[in-house]
């Protein structure tokens, strides 16, 4: 069974207009997209999603952020796929996100980085249940 993680494009860069070249580059990588949607996260979705910073002074704007604007999530396929994601997605804190990493190239900022990635295989697979039904994820042949 190939490895899944969920990545979701947040609401800035929906706004931005950059859902297209987030998703090239997972397409150009040579990973499968098995599921994507857009959607506007409940209040009840967004505070799930980030539960385990629920006793963070910045969960509040963490949970409005995102559910500022509508937001696109995804399913991404492919061997060891939540570290390769981590890895173009780039460090949470901008001062650390390399050049040629998404949030290296179009966030500046903490809180408005673009894009959400899971950091683990156990949380892959309770956020993709979050966003997803079993149905709503499709098997077709990437090809190469
Ligand atoms: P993400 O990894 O998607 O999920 C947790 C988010 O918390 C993270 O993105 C940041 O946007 C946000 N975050 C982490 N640390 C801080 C902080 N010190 N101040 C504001 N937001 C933060």
């Amino acid at each position: 069974f190939t490895d899944r993680t969920f990545v979701m494009i947040k609401p800035d860069g929906v706004q931005r207009g950059l859902v297209g070249d987030i998703v090239a580059r997972f397409e150009h990588r040579g990973l499968k997209i098995a599921a994507m949607k857009m959607l506007l996260v409940s209040e009840d979705l967004a505070k799930k999603h980030y539960e385990e910073h629920a006793a963070k002074p910045f969960f509040p704007n963490l949970v409005s952020f995102i559910r500022s604007g509508p937001v696109v999530a995804m399913v991404v396929e492919g061997k060891d796929v939540v570290p390769m994601v981590r890895s173009m997605v780039g460090a949470t804190n901008p001062k650390n996100s390399n050049p040629g990493t998404i949030r290296g190239d179009f966030a500046v900022d903490m809180g408005r980085n673009v894009i959400h990635a899971s950091d683990s295989p156990e949380s892959a697979k309770r956020e993709i249940s979050l966003y997803f039904n079993t149905s709503e994820i499709a098997t077709y042949k990437r090809i190469d």
